[in-house]
């Protein structure tokens, strides 16, 4: 791998972690979790047979290998700081005999594309941990041939993303949890849209568009499941909780787990921003 850029040394740690598997084993929660905005960047990016993609933060690489099997003259290569999520990409794109998708372990704000060297970039929940995003997206936009597209998939704010609201809540157990500051890397950080557009701008693109995604999202067939798969996703939380606390946010979670479930799964609100745009 290429230096991460110190903008995102410690997200990048976090991510690359060879101790911590669990978005590798969770691979299949967090693609049925994304099926709809999943389907809604695809419709969006309309790929041809002949297109050039690439796909920043591809983790797993199921958007990835989609573009691939769409791309079928063309190619696509998946970019992540996650070495662990990237064999796993690397094994699943084997396994389904897909031969035009490849996988590189960099970091998108300095990785070096050849320049003009994509058609289109896509990108589902993988651009929002930037923490100087104006210099990824202008690396980004360099890489993309004059005319080519970027469609990406980000998610709108906490008081849209029940999952996120509900979740963190619970864990909070009752404590004050620190608010992170509008616009800090993190699953919600392109939330607002004037933001977006300034950062996209500040990096030559242009025409930047929005369409709303609201859709409920499935997180485990059963409570028992879900809980399984959510206390991962808050697990430093717990961890770093004392007994009590942890013990009341477990309940918490637990109690909120239940209110959401359908008898058909459970199933929490979420809104995403297919954006779109080009150079
Ligand atoms: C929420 S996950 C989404 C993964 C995948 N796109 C999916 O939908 O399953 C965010 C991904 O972005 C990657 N990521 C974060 N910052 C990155 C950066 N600067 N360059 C490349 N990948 C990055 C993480 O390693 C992680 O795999």
């Amino acid at each position: 791998m290429t230096t991460v850029h110190p903008s995102n040394a410690e997200t990048a740690r976090a991510w690359d972690n060879r101790e911590r598997s669990y978005w590798v084993e969770r691979e299949t929660y967090f693609d049925r979790a994304m099926a709809v905005p999943h389907q809604r960047l695809l419709d969006a990016a309309a790929i041809r047979a002949a297109d050039r993609i690439l796909d920043i933060g591809c983790g797993n690489g199921q958007t990835t290998r989609d573009a691939a099997r769409l791309a079928s003259a063309g190619s696509a290569l998946g970019i992540d700081v996650s070495a662990l999520m990237l064999d796993r990409a690397r094994l699943r794109t084997a396994e389904a005999g897909i031969t035009n998708a490849t996988f590189v372990h960099g970091d998108a704000t300095n990785h070096p594309f050849e320049p003009a060297s994509f058609d289109l970039t896509v990108s589902r929940m993988g651009v929002m941990f930037f923490g100087e995003p104006e210099l990824a997206f202008a690396n980004i936009a360099r890489a993309l041939r004059p005319g080519g597209r970027l469609v990406v998939a980000v998610w709108q704010d906490l008081a849209h993303n029940e999952w996120l609201r509900e979740i963190t809540n619970a864990v909070a157990a009752g404590r004050p949890m620190p608010t992170p500051p509008p616009g800090a890397p993190g699953p919600m950080a392109l939330g607002d849209p004037e933001r977006v557009r300034q950062i996209l701008g500040a990096a030559g693109f242009q025409d930047v568009g929005f369409e709303d995604v609201q859709a409920p999202s499935c997180y485990g067939s059963d409570a028992e499941d879900a809980f399984g798969f959510i206390s991962g996703l808050v697990e430093t939380a717990l961890r770093e909780a004392d007994e009590p606390t942890r013990a009341r946010a477990v309940a918490g979670l637990r109690e909120t787990i239940a209110t959401h479930d359908t008898g058909q799964g459970i199933y929490f609100q979420s809104a995403a921003w297919v954006v779109t745009a080009r150079i």
